[in-house]
């Protein structure tokens, strides 16, 4: 019933045969080939241009024209035996050639019609496109899209440069992190994890490998000997250290912002007071410490603030002694701080500690060169009002890399990030993402994104990212490699994310 017209002799030079022929009107940054043979969109091709040589271009969009009409559409459905006579084309969007310089460089005259197109050649791509293979410093995170071609990012400019890793929910955000941590624990690079919903830890554990059409090369491993876990709520976690405050440099707005009652200044006055008079007693005081000092006043006022003290003393974050960051970071290790379960101020009043702390002493070079990943970014940076960690999440991302402090933020809403955080971001990782702001938020921003490749992130299927920066020079369409490690996360549809 089916017929292809275009059958035809493939008389280059070319080893590979051809998949397809120039025709039409023929420009220098896109051109439309018959296609001749299996060709499928974001793949790579190479056309001979007469002045120059070999250059890249990639599969924008495929379509088959076909002779149906709607007419003989209908008599199919009655049972009409018909011929469709099909032809396939496809559009190609021009990447360029590199120069005599290695420059990056556009055909400034057309290419001629009745040109074959192949399949670009590894090496050919791997010039082009400035793909390099590194020996010792590579994180490899996947097969380029359609080519048997490794992407690795370089370790040391991903700790340099920050990174940021954009999907929607389910997009596969945090699957992919775990490449990249897998990749850092490889390198022995010191890192911390800040991990809202205790996804990370399963990274102790060795992953299943599904089976792929695509040989990624990736055996199971777990990585428990390079992890260490901190909890804020160990009896939900036995397998992770607790995670503790010291309740001494907290002021009574930042303690009691963590309560039900937070704006209240009858209250704020009260744990003021006695705060005070805690600390012109003692160096270290509990919360039990300042509930006494309470109930010792005997003020029916101070009865809801006394109940959400206590609260707060059952979550058992603030102790006498705290966690201290020599114990928390730890060279050539990767420590999960697991806040599952911590109500959000507190969480940010917990993040906004550790990063502090983090960017002072990495300044005066008391913990090593390091890699901070965010999780749920949006919460800890947004870009509208402020919460506890708002402002050193500027600080790390405007100076951290001067001091050995990289940041690699994730977050499924790119649109409610602080800018000011998001676009010091040089290594962008972006996965499926559909919300027309989230994706004007990231387009802007990625240098070297073609109209065709914009489009296409709206349709990347699970499992396939555009990367560029850390070593990759333009945006590449990447099929994520399997997991070593345990894969923790599970996705959770919420209202705003539809
Ligand atoms: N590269 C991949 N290969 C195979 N499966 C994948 C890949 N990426 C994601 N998945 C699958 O998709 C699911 C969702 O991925 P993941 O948990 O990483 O999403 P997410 O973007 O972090 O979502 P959320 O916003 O809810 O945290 C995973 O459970 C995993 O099974
Ligand atoms: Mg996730």
């Amino acid at each position: 019933m089916f017929s292809e017209e275009d059958s035809s002799q493939d008389n280059s030079s070319f080893a590979e045969p051809a998949v397809g022929i120039v025709y039409g009107d023929v420009g220098t940054t896109s051109l439309n080939i018959s296609v001749l043979s299996k060709l499928q969109k974001l793949e790579y091709v190479q056309i001979e241009h007469e002045e120059i040589g070999w250059v890249i271009g990639h599969v924008s969009d495929i379509q088959r024209k076909t002779d149906l009409s709607l007419d003989k559409a209908r008599m199919i459905g009655q049972g009409a035996e018909i011929d469709i006579h099909e032809k396939t084309t496809a559009k190609i969007e021009i990447i360029g050639y590199r120069d005599e310089r290695g420059l990056l460089q556009v055909p400034r005259t057309p290419f001629r019609a009745g040109q074959y197109v192949y399949h670009a050649d590894d090496e050919t791509i791997k010039r082009t496109l400035g793909i390099k293979e590194y020996t010792k410093t590579g994180a490899y995170i996947g097969l380029l899209y359609g080519h048997n071609i490794r992407v690795e990012l370089d370790i040391n400019s991903l700790v340099q440069k920050h990174v940021s890793i954009l999907a929607k929910t389910g997009g596969g955000k945090s699957f992919l992190c775990g490449d990249l941590l897998e990749e850092l624990m490889k390198h022995n690079v010191t890192v911390l994890v800040l991990d809202p919903h205790g996804e990370y830890a399963s990274m102790k554990e060795e992953g299943r490998i599904l089976e792929s059409t695509r040989d990624f090369q990736v055996e199971p491993k777990g990585y428990a000997d390079k992890i260490i876990e901190f909890a804020t709520d160990p009896q939900s976690n036995p397998d992770a250290l607790p995670l503790r405050f010291t309740l001494s440099n907290i002021e009574a707005n930042d303690l009691l912002s963590l309560t039900n009652i937070k704006n209240s200044k009858v209250h704020l006055s009260y744990l003021k007071k006695a705060i005070e008079a805690l600390r012109n007693s003692k160096q270290d005081y509990s919360l039990k410490d300042i509930i006494n000092v309470l109930k010792r006043e005997e003020d029916l006022n101070n009865y809801a603030l006394i109940c959400e003290l206590q609260y707060l003393d059952d979550a058992q974050i603030f102790a006498s002694s705290g966690t201290k960051i020599s114990e928390l970071v730890k060279t050539g290790m990767t420590t999960i701080v697991n806040l599952k379960g911590t109500p959000p101020e507190l969480a940010e009043l917990i993040v906004n500690r550790i990063c502090t702390a983090l960017f002072e002493l990495r300044k005066i070079g008391a913990v090593p060169p390091m890699m901070l990943v965010v999780e749920e970014a949006h919460n800890f940076c947004p870009q509208q009002g402020t919460v506890a960690s708002s402002k050193i999440f500027r600080t790390i991302a405007a100076e951290g890399r001067k001091f050995g402090l990289g940041l690699t933020i994730i977050s499924q809403r790119a649109a409610k990030i602080d800018k000011n955080v998001l676009s010091q971001c040089n290594t962008q990782i972006i996965l499926k993402i559909t919300n027309p702001n989230d994706l004007k938020a990231i387009v802007g921003s990625v240098e070297g994104l073609t109209a065709s490749m914009a489009d296409e992130i709206q349709r990347l299927p699970i499992g396939v990212a555009m990367c560029v920066g850390s070593g990759i020079q333009m945006p590449l369409i990447v099929e994520v490699r399997p997991r070593e490690s345990k894969h923790g996360g599970e996705s959770v549809m919420v209202i705003s994310d539809i």
